[in-house]
């Protein structure tokens, strides 16, 4: 998606001369002639960046960059001031209420294209250090959790295998039986605890996507085989796919889990479908289908599943099954978000599921139809 510019101006040429370059740039512009204008084009718009002149009817720029920055919907979207020469003092009065950055008329095109550009990465690496942050510290508290319910668990693993070996009375032996279920299917969960924290960091190097499909068709046969299910799996891999900077042990991981559910939602016979195809001049689709149950668990809806049902899935914990850990699409999903690409899910209940991967290889390796 190209990143959205607000431009905020009472001067219709100003307005003109700043979205025309914008656009060139490659970004979506949107604008506004004063400030009650620019508050309603915030809300509706959605902007990455506004750039705001400070005189004009209406509402000037003060008065709307304060109310930007007071609502919580607004208040992270980076605004930049558009300040006269004559408005020395207005540039501390624009710091003071909290704009990012201010430019001083008159301007060239170039430079305001140069500062929304730089502002812009800024953030960027701002969001994602914010992200990289929550997932440790999340990290960190899951490991301790785990740490503590190690050895408890296995001396109740171990005090109910002893109950189960002498229990004479038959129901008892049962209830011992439950325990010891439960207690490897929570052992099975820390198991993939410790896995999702030695795949956190993706190195990337160039590579080729098919390699990868390949690698994971063979580590999935194994799988299947061990089943005994009929399942069948077909690969049509576009040729020569454009190098993909890519963490190749890890997207094989990704790939194999998203490959498990797939083999787990077939219950005896059934297909999976893996294509690698361009789907745009800068994007390179990776698509697995299955013919399996679907995702939806709601019984009474026979057909379609909520896109807010679906992000669920990547949730950690989140399982249909009992001997699930709920932490494959967690893992895909980050290694996914890692190199940069995006996933989407589409299922139907009793039909199958679709996952798509889409990919942006670098610049210079365009994708070729
Ligand atoms: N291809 C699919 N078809 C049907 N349901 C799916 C599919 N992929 C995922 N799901 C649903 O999403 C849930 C979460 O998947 P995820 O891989 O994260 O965990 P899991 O498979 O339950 O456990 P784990 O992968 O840790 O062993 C699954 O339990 C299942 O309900
Ligand atoms: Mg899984």
């Amino acid at each position: 998606m190209k990143p959205r510019i607000l431009v905020v101006d009472d001067d219709e040429q100003n307005q003109v001369l700043l979205s025309v370059k914008l656009e060139r740039e490659g970004f979506e512009v949107e604008k506004a002639a004063n400030g009650v204008e620019a508050l309603e084009k915030a809300d509706t718009f959605k902007p990455d960046l506004v750039l705001m002149d400070v005189m004009m009817p209406m509402m000037d720029g003060y008065e709307a960059l304060r109310r930007l920055k007071s609502r919580e919907e607004t208040r992270y979207i980076p605004v930049v001031m558009l300040t006269g020469r004559t408005e020395i003092e207005s540039k501390v009065l624009g710091f003071e209420v909290g704009a990012e950055d201010y430019i001083s008329k008159p301007y060239s095109l170039q430079e305001v294209a140069a500062r929304v550009k730089s502002l812009l990465r800024m953030r960027a690496l701002q969001t994602k250090l914010r992200e990289t942050e929550k997932m440790a510290a999340l990290g960190e508290m899951v490991d301790g959790i785990a740490h503590e319910i190690r050895n408890p668990l296995m001396a109740i693993g171990g005090m109910a295998r002893r109950l189960y070996e002498h229990e004479e009375d038959e129901q008892h032996k049962g209830y011992a039986q439950r325990i010891i279920k439960y207690v490897e299917r929570l052992e099975r969960m820390l198991l993939r605890i410790d896995e999702y924290k030695t795949i956190l960091v993706s190195t990337l190097s160039r590579d080729d996507i098919n390699r990868v499909v390949k690698g994971a068709v063979i580590d999935i046969k194994e799988i299947i085989d061990g089943t005994g299910k009929d399942i069948s799996i077909e690969a049509s891999l576009m040729p020569e796919p454009p190098p993909i900077d890519m963490d190749a042990g890890n997207l094989r991981i990704a790939l194999f889990n998203i490959l498990h559910n797939s083999v787990e939602a077939i219950e005896k016979k059934g297909g999976i479908r893996i294509e690698t195809y361009p789907l745009d001049a800068r994007t390179l689709a990776l698509k697995i289908t299955d013919t399996g149950a679907g995702i939806s668990q709601d019984e009474i809806r026979k057909t379609g599943i909520s896109q807010d049902e679906i992000r669920k899935i990547f949730n950690p914990f989140q399982t249909s099954k009992f001997e699930g850990a709920g932490m494959g699409l967690t893992i895909s999903y980050r290694i996914i978000q890692d190199h940069g690409a995006e996933i989407e899910v589409e299922s139907e209940k009793g039909r199958g599921t679709t996952v798509l991967i889409k990919f942006h290889p670098a610049q210079k390796a365009q994708v070729k139809a």
